[in-house]
């Protein structure tokens, strides 16, 4: 019998699932339901998904969850109008908008009115400043956090190991980045990050220890790009056309799972791996506002 080298996102997202259950169980004694908006503009479709699987889970873990559905054209001032209200809100500790934003929007204009308090996502300056110096008092984005407790909660070694992203988004490879080189017995790491015209990408992969692939660009992380007994975790939802699925589409990841996983140390699925790991941590992220904005902290 082989033993499986897969980090199984769905069953540790489910042990925080019921650790954040007791948290709202506490609240709730207390009064409290936390509460959370999302805010989305337009008919991306990988949106609406999303959108729709993070309100599913509040109302299955018992946070009160609204959903804001605005028409493509809306305009910024009426956006930026919206969260004003959302803001001031009490029954609201997390406001979400939904990323990509249509074109006219400047995202970062959005993303720094939503209050640094409620901002669940962690894509305000503050928050991405406090993540940055290592300030526990903010909110970390929830793709990296998640891959970063999948990492934790897997016993990989992070401290001293070197770890190479690929991709410098602000959602995942930047704050992934910011994660890691923390002095913590959680971080500790060195972090190459590479990019678009970084030089030797291959080589570069080689050396990693963890390898967090975040490039949007299908199976782009090949065999020969990865050492063997390397953890490897594929952040990567892209879509590619395939005429004999129903859809017309199929996703793939940015690790050719099926040349890769042979080799890894250790290798999240995916869907299953990182996916599940971020709606954890966005619902882990909700009841740690509304803990910190009624005053009420967790048991434990
Ligand atoms: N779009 C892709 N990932 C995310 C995310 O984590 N949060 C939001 N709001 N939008 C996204």
């Amino acid at each position: 019998m082989t033993v499986s080298n897969l980090i199984d996102g769905r069953a540790i997202a489910e042990d925080i699932h019921r650790e954040t259950v007791e948290r709202i169980a506490r609240l709730r004694e207390k009064g409290v339901q936390p509460g959370l908006a999302f805010v989305r503009v337009g008919e991306d479709p990988a949106s609406k998904v999303y959108v729709g699987m993070k309100e599913r889970m509040c109302a299955r873990l018992g946070i009160r969850s609204e959903l804001h559905l605005l028409p493509e054209q809306t305009s910024q001032t009426e956006l930026l109008a919206l969260l004003d209200r959302l803001n001031a809100d009490p029954r609201l500790h997390g406001v979400l908008v939904q990323a990509p934003l249509p074109r006219h929007i400047d995202s970062a204009t959005v993303f720094a009115a939503v209050l640094p308090s409620k901002d669940v996502d962690g894509f305000h300056p503050t928050n991405v400043g406090k993540l940055m110096l290592g300030d526990p008092s903010g909110f970390a984005p929830c793709t990296p956090a998640g891959v970063h407790e999948l990492l934790i909660r897997s016993q990989t070694p992070i401290q001293g190991a070197e770890v190479v992203i690929l991709g410098r988004g602000n959602i995942v490879g930047k704050p992934m980045l910011s994660i890691l080189i923390q002095k913590s017995r959680t971080a500790n790491a060195t972090v190459t990050l590479c990019h678009s015209l970084s030089r030797d990408i291959p080589g570069r992969c080689r050396q990693a220890d963890i390898l967090i692939a975040a490039i949007g660009v299908p199976e782009f992380v090949k065999a020969l790009m990865v050492k063997p007994g390397a953890v490897v975790i594929d952040v990567g939802v892209n879509r590619v056309e395939d005429p004999s699925a129903k859809s017309g589409y199929r996703l793939v990841g940015d690790v050719d799972f099926a040349a890769v996983q042979p080799l890894a140390g250790r290798i999240t699925p995916n869907p299953g791996g990182v996916g599940p790991m971020t709606i954890a941590m966005l619902m882990r992220n909700t009841v740690r506002a509304a803990e910190v904005a009624t005053g009420i902290p967790p048991a434990v």
